[in-house]
């Protein structure tokens, strides 16, 4: 099976090629300089701009595939959630191209396909992922926190997620209030690794509570009251590094202490962990730790398939057209698409 994914759900616009569960290409145009002037995504200019890099990156993939169109077996384009005017240009695109082509086409959940991209290593997904389930997935980024216990190759269950702010929201709006650039995630990241993540003492939000959800806007809150009260921090640059380095430790400590939970809650030996945020290196090293310490076995999202990208879609893509049914085209963008309404429902 040789599939063509798109996605575009926010602000990435990416193209990719799978063979049999292979990655041959994965193309991702970036649109963080457009939103940036503006501290946060414009879904209308997310649109137009996928409109101008859809078919540029799409040829690009199959070219360095060495694939033609014609070669195609599938399509596939991320059907939900997202932003709906976003979506719906790689969405329509993909099905049009699947329509003309006569081949089968699968919209695929977002979400869903995150939980799959930790096992994007150059071999076949699937071999891979068997010994390693079930899992407890971290999904992580600027839109969604989400925790998913995968039970079986495409059949899981969401045992939470944030009530409010993402954790990558939350680096975001955090590192606003500070005065840095959007996405203030990698700044953050950056920023930190000089600074003492001991030097403020930020709330780690429902760390204790027994379940698997999260709050951030908590978090967001309380730096905006410190610097009301301590201004002066951001004009001493060994200051913001502390204060980046433990906004960081405070969000990073969540994440991993209540994902740990959830794998021994839900009884697993295997985590994985996968979103933007996931690039974090602070979180891959604390995690790396955690699990070492508790003998979970780790599997992280490489960091350029952490973010958004078309190769998780076109790896969940042949998965669900080879397990579960063959698609149908009468699929149209769902922007609000519950992970919990895809256990064991057919492709698309
Ligand atoms: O998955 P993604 O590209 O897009 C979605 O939000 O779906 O994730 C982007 C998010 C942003 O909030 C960005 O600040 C965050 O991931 N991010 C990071 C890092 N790299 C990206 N946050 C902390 N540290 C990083 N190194
Ligand atoms: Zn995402």
């Amino acid at each position: 099976m040789t599939l063509l994914a798109f996605e575009t759900s926010c602000d990435e616009t990416s193209a990719a090629v799978v063979q049999n569960g292979r990655v041959l290409s994965s193309v991702v145009s970036s649109q963080i300089k457009l939103h940036s002037e503006y501290g946060g995504v414009v879904p209308e200019l997310a649109a137009r701009e996928h409109l101008r890099n859809l078919m540029p990156v799409a040829r690009s993939a199959l070219a360095q595939a060495g694939v033609t169109a014609a070669e195609l077996t599938a399509v596939a384009a991320t059907r939900g959630p997202g932003l709906p005017s976003a979506l719906m240009v790689g969405f329509k695109a993909a099905q049009m191209m699947a329509f003309v082509l006569h081949k089968p086409f699968a919209g695929i959940h977002h979400h869903e396909a995150h939980l799959y991209s930790p096992w994007i290593t150059g071999n076949p997904v699937a071999a891979d992922f068997d010994s390693f389930q079930p899992n407890v997935s971290l999904i992580v980024s600027g839109g969604h926190t989400i925790l998913v216990r995968v039970n079986a190759l495409l059949d899981h269950t969401v045992l939470g997620g944030t009530l409010d702010d993402a954790a990558g929201e939350c680096f975001d709006k955090t590192g606003k209030l500070m005065g840095l650039p959007y996405p203030a995630g990698p700044e953050i990241d950056r920023l930190s690794e000089g600074g003492n993540p001991e030097a403020f003492d930020f709330p780690r939000p429902m760390i204790h509570e027994a379940n698997d959800d999260f709050s951030f806007s908590g978090l967001k809150t309380s730096v905006r009251y410190f610097l009301r009260d301590h201004p002066e921090t951001l004009d001493e640059p060994k200051r913001l590094r502390d204060l980046c380095a433990s906004v960081q430790a405070a969000i990073v400590h969540v994440l991993a202490t209540k994902t740990l939970k959830a794998a021994r809650r839900a009884g697993v030996a295997c985590v994985t962990a996968s979103g933007g945020v996931t690039c974090n290196r602070a979180l891959r090293r604390r995690l790396e730790a955690d699990c070492r310490s508790s003998g979970l076995t780790l599997r992280l999202a490489q960091p350029n398939l952490c973010t958004d990208n078309a190769a998780m879609i076109g790896i969940l893509a042949g998965l669900r057209l080879q397990h579960i049914a063959s698609a149908d085209m009468s699929q149209e963008v769902l922007p609000d698409w519950d992970l919990n309404e895809m256990g064991g429902c057919s492709a698309g």
